[in-house]
């Protein structure tokens, strides 16, 4: 089996999209080998995402920011409680913390992000706020590895969706997230397969690396 471990801050509904995809097999290793998310860990403890997890019977484990004196402390905590799930592969899906450069170097090029923009465009928060208020034609998403720069890690795949002149920044999201949750399956499923991986600071795709863009550069 094919471990993956999720972190979490909210409604986790990518949580669900990769739940799903590995429930139905459409993320899975090679020759068969199954992909399953094996446990699943919130800084938040009403998120949402972790009541999906207990409904999949998934460990559910919420760290409490608040019981460390620092981001490194939380940081090393977490690892250790990570650690202990031996992931393949770790997914941040909606956890919207700053992670430490420790945290980074320990899961890189194991570890994926999916980012509500069309990036370089709009790192950080707001992306969809952002989006509509520069009268952009299109908006998406991205999904990346993790490096040390915040939002700034090689680009795997993204997902472009158009902005209509009265969309609010909520209309924006659902649309993107429709998105999202088609691709960041889809991302897992290649990396599960061995035919993803991050070399020399780009991403690679059979072989073959990736543009600015990701997948499908243009
Ligand atoms: C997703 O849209 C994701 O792109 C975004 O949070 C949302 C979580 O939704 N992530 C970030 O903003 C990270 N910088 P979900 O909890 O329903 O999956």
């Amino acid at each position: 089996m094919k471990k993956i471990v999720v972190l979490i801050s909210g409604n986790g509904s990518n949580l669900q999209a990769i739940l799903d995809a590995c429930e139905s097999g459409s993320v899975s290793g090679t020759e068969g080998i199954s992909g399953a998310v094996t446990a699943v860990f919130s800084d938040k403890a009403a998120a949402y995402g972790l009541e999906r997890a207990r409904s999949s019977d998934i460990p559910a484990i919420f760290v409490d920011p608040g019981e460390f004196a620092s981001r490194a402390d939380f940081d090393a905590a977490l690892m250790e409680k990570i650690d202990s799930y031996q992931p393949d592969l770790l997914v941040l899906a909606g956890y919207m913390r700053i992670l430490s450069d420790e945290f980074v170097r320990h899961y890189l090029g194991k570890m994926i992000n999916i980012h509500p923009s069309l990036l370089p465009k709009y790192p950080g928060l707001h992306t969809h706020h952002k989006a509509i208020e520069a009268g952009d034609e299109e908006h998406g998403t991205s999904v990346h590895f993790v490096t040390e720069e915040l939002d700034g890690g090689p680009v795997i795949l993204q997902a472009k969706v158009p902005v209509f002149t009265d969309d609010t920044p909520e209309q924006l999201q659902e649309r993107v997230q429709t998105q999202e949750h088609k691709i960041y399956p889809l991302t897992i499923q290649w990396f599960l397969q061995d035919r993803l991986k991050m070399a020399d600071g780009s991403a690679v795709l059979d072989g073959k690396v990736l543009g600015s863009h990701g997948y499908a550069d243009e």
